[in-house]
């Protein structure tokens, strides 16, 4: 809030008014609330149907952290934690990502007329054959520094591109490594052998509820 409040346009010097900046902290809650949360409940579901992926989480953890609360620094080091982001390949909450064209264009061959909308789609992509072996399972070993190189730039991409990426993509991973972290480290989940619904709205989430056995470890 202090950022925004202070904010300047470089150009006119002005500062952002009070609605303008009531409408970016209700854009910070609305983009930043549901995307991370269901994230988070692919990614247990996943470790939960993974034991062997869940135990080197746990295993990092414990070496890395031990019980204390992480630390920026610790969320660096959790590196195999960071590589269950293998969760929104299979399930990018923002799926599919529209642009309305403003001028006629053509795009490899193809005609886009103004007015008409494109539509890039991580959820095809990132499980497309081209880019991806064995597309449909669950592997955290896709991305370790080495495989990640050696792929197009957008194979990947969850939070979209360009100038108009998410704001919020690395708060939202060490949301997303912290929280997948500590709960790895204080409790086993295991996961229903359920296929789980879709719903897509204007994000990506289960239809129903999603069943895990939680227990204390
Ligand atoms: C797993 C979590 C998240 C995913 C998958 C995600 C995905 C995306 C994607 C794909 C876009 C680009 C949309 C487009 O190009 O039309 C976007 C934009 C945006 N995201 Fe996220 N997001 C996540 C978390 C967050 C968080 C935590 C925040 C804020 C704290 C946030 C705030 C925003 C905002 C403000 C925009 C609009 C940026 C702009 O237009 O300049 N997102 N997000």
């Amino acid at each position: 809030m202090s950022l925004l409040l202070q904010a300047q346009d470089p150009e006119g010097g002005m500062a952002l008014d009070d609605d303008e900046v009531r409408d970016q902290a209700l854009i910070f809650l609305l983009a930043g609330h549901e995307t991370t949360a269901t994230t988070l409940t692919f990614t247990m579901h996943l470790l939960g149907l993974h034991a062997d992926a869940q135990q080197r989480v746990l295993d990092e953890v414990r070496s890395i952290l031990g019980t204390r609360t992480p630390t920026i620094e610790d969320t660096r080091a959790l590196e195999y934690a960071t590589m269950v982001k293998e969760a929104m390949r299979l399930y990018p909450a923002a799926y599919a990502i529209p642009r309305l064209a403003v001028k006629d264009d053509e795009i490899n061959g193809y005609r886009i007329p103004a007015g008409s909308v494109a539509v890039s789609s991580p959820w095809v992509t990132h499980r497309h054959p081209k880019y991806w072996d064995e597309p449909e399972e669950f592997d955290p070993d896709r991305f370790t520094a080495e495989r990640e190189k050696a792929r197009p730039r957008y194979a990947y991409f969850p939070f979209g591109g360009g100038p108009r990426a998410c704001i919020g993509q690395y708060f939202s991973m060490l949301e997303a490594v912290i929280v997948t972290a500590m709960l790895v480290r204080d409790y086993q989940f295991t996961a229903a052998k359920q296929q789980i619904k879709l719903f897509t709205g204007i994000t990506l989430r289960p239809a129903e509820p999603v069943l895990s056995r939680i227990e204390r470890r």
